[in-house]
């Protein structure tokens, strides 16, 4: 059975009608850095002569999508995207921007949610679609090597040819590049069970600020030599180097997948699901996600939904088991799926009899973002905290919007609170939808938020990363020693500060 799982909801990009606010007037505080070179008609003639006439976008128009982020959230204001071909091509041009001090935001397919992908104020857009060669591919390790601008639903459908697959997974995989994956660290629907990228990714590729190229292309499993340079470019945003190749370890493609919905009526009950979970599927358990009502709720508004169970319930978990035996694995999830049943864990469930219904199903969760991207506006957080303490905070964060007088009522500038996530990984987004960009509201939940999360000894961004939306907070995750530490490493890499600019780290 041909078990690749297409997302119904495959990132579609929303094209708003309203003109999005420029990034650099909701950051007042931003100034364009004024030794920043301002690009010249002899810049153009220059990498013309690079990337050919073909190899860049300079007609306004066109670059809208280039210049705006998925979300419709960041507008940034770029005359130029170049597409190399080659790393040649990323060197040639990083040097020429290091020289005459022209800054580059790197981007890859454009899906990130923190607006760290398109530009704050004119820099030049580098954009990798162009660089999507497989390089190679070992069938008895599981070792790909390609381009970076390869997509990552591109790379899993070539790989299922092999009996492989991606060791990530994520609703934006018909866009995102594997090398912007890398770039946020994106840890998505799979992490559970195969890991984060700092384990699964062998070697990068990287063209540091100067043109510099970083050589690091390894397919081996192990290797002790040196400090492991590799790991400081994975979720470093574009900030201190241009991911241009990677070499990656692949699972093999399991042969028997099992995907199964379950309503519940409380986040204990989604606890000791999790918890259950471990114990009876344990090494055939490969996604368990959440979701809360208001999330469905969302999601039933904006899509045709046919409803699977009768009635609904406060609580969603999807269950996904992948393995080698079919029959071994039905057995294992049956006897699973009864226990909860009969203990009274969850209330009602459905699990998906073939490849149309596991899409279906896998089609709820993975169209909860695009649904948030139909409402007027909102704040999207992405936090990670102990698993038993993701409930308190959507809770405390609902009662705190009501006491702040901006939610509950019809008149409320709040339409709903709503939160989804990876319960495997402690991994809690939280959304808060509004009518309306709005600083009340903005204003009581950041820092609140942050305070909350450092309180409990939280991230306040688990995957999605930091970018021009939670750079400023980075200090309620990571001591002052260590940003200071990350500045100097900065300087150290790209002196002249030119690679993604008035992002990642703090400003202030
Ligand atoms: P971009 O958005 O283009 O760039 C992201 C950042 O990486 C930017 O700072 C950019 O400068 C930098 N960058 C990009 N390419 C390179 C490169 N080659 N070299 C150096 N820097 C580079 N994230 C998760 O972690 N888990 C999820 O489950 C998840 N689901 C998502 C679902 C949807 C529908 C959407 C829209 C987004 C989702 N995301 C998720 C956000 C996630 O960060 C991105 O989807 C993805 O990892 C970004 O890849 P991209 O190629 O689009 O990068
Ligand atoms: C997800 O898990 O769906 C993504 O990280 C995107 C989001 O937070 O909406
Ligand atoms: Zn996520």
């Amino acid at each position: 059975m041909n078990v690749a799982r297409f997302s119904i909801h495959a990132c579609k990009r929303l094209y708003t009608t309203k003109s999005v606010t420029l990034t650099v007037d909701k950051f007042p505080g931003y100034v364009r850095h004024p030794h920043f070179k301002k690009q010249t008609q002899q810049d153009l003639t220059y990498f013309e002569s690079i990337v050919g006439q073909h190899g860049y976008i300079n007609n306004k128009d066109e670059m809208v999508p280039y210049n705006t982020d998925w979300m419709n959230k960041f507008r940034g204001q770029s005359q130029l995207v170049l597409m190399p071909r080659t790393t040649q091509q990323v060197s040639a041009i990083l040097r020429y921007c290091h020289d005459q001090k022209l800054a580059v935001v790197p981007q890859g397919g454009n899906t990130g949610l923190v607006g760290g992908s398109v530009p704050v104020f004119d820099e030049i857009i580098l954009n990798m679609k162009n660089m999507n060669r497989v390089r190679s591919f070992d069938s008895v390790s599981g070792i790909l090597t390609a381009d970076a601008g390869c997509i990552l639903e591109v790379l899993d459908n070539w790989l299922a040819e092999k009996g492989y697959m991606m060791p990530l997974d994520l609703a934006a995989k018909g866009s995102c590049h594997i090398g912007g994956n890398i770039a946020t660290n994106a840890g998505g629907l799979r992490l559970l069970r195969y890991g984060s990228l700092h384990g699964t990714v062998l070697g990068l590729e990287v063209v540091l600020a100067n043109g510099t190229v970083l050589n690091n292309m390894s397919t081996l499993r192990k290797d002790n030599t040196g400090f492991d340079l590799k790991q400081l470019f994975i979720g470093s945003e574009g900030t201190i180097g241009v991911i241009t190749g990677v070499s990656i370890l692949t699972p093999l493609r399991s042969k028997a997948v099992n995907v199964a919905l379950l309503g519940l009526n409380s986040f204990d009950d989604v606890q000791v699901a999790f918890k259950k979970s471990r114990v009876e599927l344990s090494e055939i358990l490969s996604a368990f996600e959440f979701w809360d009502i208001h999330s469905f709720q969302m999601y039933k508004k904006h899509f045709n939904h046919k409803d699977v169970m009768e009635k609904d319930y406060p609580f969603y978990i999807l269950i996904e088991t992948s393995g080698s035996n079919k029959d071994h694995d039905d057995q294992k999830l049956t006897s699973y799926l009864e226990q909860m049943m009969v203990n009274g864990v969850a209330q009602d469930g459905v699990v998906a009899q073939d490849q149309q219904q596991m899409r279906d199903l896998w089609g709820i969760r993975d169209g909860l973002t695009e649904a948030l991207g139909k409402e007027p506006a909102v704040y999207k957080y992405d936090i990670s905290i102990p698993v038993a303490k993701i409930w308190d905070c959507t809770e405390d964060m609902r009662h705190h919007l009501k006491t702040g007088g901006v939610f509950g009522e019809a008149d409320s500038p709040v339409i709903n609170v709503v939160a989804y996530g990876h319960i495997g990984d402690g991994n809690v987004h939280l959304n808060i939808v509004t009518k309306d960009l709005d600083t009340r509201v903005s204003d009581l939940i950041e820092p609140y938020l942050f305070e909350w999360v450092a309180k409990h000894q939280g991230s306040i961004s688990a995957e999605h990363g930091l970018g021009v939306a939670k750079n400023e907070f980075l200090g309620y995750s990571k001591s002052p020693e260590m940003i200071e530490l990350m500045k100097t490493t900065k300087a150290m890499l790209d002196p002249k500060g030119i690679l993604n600019p008035y992002k990642y780290l703090p400003q202030s």
